[in-house]
């Protein structure tokens, strides 16, 4: 990498097309990724309890459920998404969860792939309730189950310049706005809105909720990190 950045010179100071490039990608990129299976209790308590009991009120048997993981790190938060789903459904409702995963971070993205994590102290904890999911390997590490692994399509994407041709029921937007500036978040955030159904809903962590009222959500309980997709905007 070192090699490959040459300063080029421009006329009027200007910045090269090389350089204005390195800068927007580091400004739209934030190089943390510190995660966790079941890492936050308000996405997976509000997930459990009021977005699938109204998921399985208004939608038919045998739906497709598409969830959108943005800045997904090394795969534990939508893996910790499909598990928490096929618990709490069991099959019996053919629900079926497909998971978009993507990460700007290419080395962790094949990690995420390999599905094989040593657990933390915490997270064994968090697990003890998913465990039909996990394959254990020795005491603390483990191999996410085939049935889990397929329902998640891993892509290594910017959020901002993400293409997709789908729209999502729920998109989880966790840890990730902190290490933005103000206009990157509400640009990631229009970005997210813009893939994310009507009626759907978005999770985001604090940072990110004095705007959702500007982008058409509202929250859907005092102190949420939930916020649901107004239908006309
Ligand atoms: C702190 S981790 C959070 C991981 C997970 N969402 C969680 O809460 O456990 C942030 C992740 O976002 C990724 N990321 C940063 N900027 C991004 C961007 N512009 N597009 C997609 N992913 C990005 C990082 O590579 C990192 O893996």
């Amino acid at each position: 990498m070192k090699t490959q950045i040459r300063k080029t010179q421009c006329p009027n100071g200007a910045k090269s097309g090389f350089e204005s490039d390195i800068e927007t990608f580091f400004s739209s990129t934030s190089t943390v990724t510190a995660t966790g299976f079941f890492r936050l209790d308000s996405l997976f308590k509000d997930l459990e309890e009021i977005i699938l009991q109204d998921f399985l009120k208004t939608n038919t048997v045998s739906s497709r459920l598409k969830i959108l993981s943005a800045g997904c790190s090394d795969g534990r938060e939508p893996y910790s998404l499909v598990m928490a789903i096929q618990q709490y459904l069991k099959d019996s409702h053919g629900i079926k969860p497909e998971v978009l995963a993507c990460d700007v971070n290419r080395a962790i993205i094949d990690r995420a792939k390999c599905g094989i994590y040593r657990l933390r102290k915490y997270e064994k904890q968090k697990v003890r309730d998913y465990q039909s999911g996990l394959l254990f390997l020795t005491q603390d590490k483990v191999l996410v189950k085939d049935s889990i692994r397929k329902k998640v399509s891993f892509r290594v994407a910017d959020i901002l310049r993400l293409k997709s041709e789908e729209t999502y029921h729920i998109a989880v937007c966790a840890n990730l706005l902190f290490y933005f500036q103000k206009e990157y978040r509400t640009e990631i955030l229009r970005k997210l809105s813009a893939m994310i159904r009507p009626n759907g809903y978005l999770y985001v962590e604090s940072v990110g909720t004095k705007f959702m009222g500007n982008i058409g959500f509202y929250r859907i309980h005092p102190g949420a990190h939930f916020f649901r997709k107004r239908i006309f905007n």
